[in-house]
């Protein structure tokens, strides 16, 4: 099983995504085998790794965001993940209009895998203040458990 997060730039909302749901996986549901990786829709930030103040949050909470470097999303994404869990609606639409059609059901919002009451979008940190970068991680750490209770369910069943 392979997930590809996405987000804009690939420097803050979805690398956290990628490190998260890799740590949780590793301690909690090492039997999935589940392989991540992560992506932005825009080319700004190629090559760069995570942005500081997300890479400081995210190690206040133990994940390790420091070897991760952005890429852009590539037509073979498409053929190559089972699931591309995009961060926002805006993204959603990019990643739908670049999909072929047999990859577009594969395409979706991370946060359907969070608990009802969360909101659907995981809100852009980059231009905010300090709270929006613990915002991307209670809110990245509430879906990458719903994902894998749902993954283990799916495992499970088949
Ligand atoms: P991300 O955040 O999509 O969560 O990585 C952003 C990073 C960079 C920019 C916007 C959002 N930017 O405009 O450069």
């Amino acid at each position: 099983m392979r997930i590809l997060f996405v987000c804009l730039g690939n420097i803050c909302r979805s690398p956290t995504a990628e490190a998260v749901v890799r740590a949780l996986a590793a301690l909690e549901a090492p039997e999935l085998g589940l392989e991540v990786d992560s992506a932005g829709t825009a080319g700004y930030h190629v090559g760069e790794a995570p942005d500081p103040r997300m890479r400081a949050a995210a190690a206040r909470r133990g994940y390790d965001l420091n070897t991760l470097r952005a890429r852009i999303v590539e037509p073979r994404d498409f053929e190559q993940f089972d699931l591309i869990l995009a961060m926002d609606r805006e993204n959603l639409a990019v990643l739908h209009r670049r999909a072929p059609e047999q990859a577009r059901e594969r395409v979706r919002l991370f946060l359907e895998f969070a608990p009802h009451g969360e909101p659907e979008e995981v809100p852009d940190p980059y231009y905010g203040g300090p709270n929006g970068f613990e915002e991307v991680l209670d809110l990245v750490e509430a879906a990458a458990r719903g994902l894998l209770r749902e993954l283990r369910q799916r495992a499970r069943a088949a």
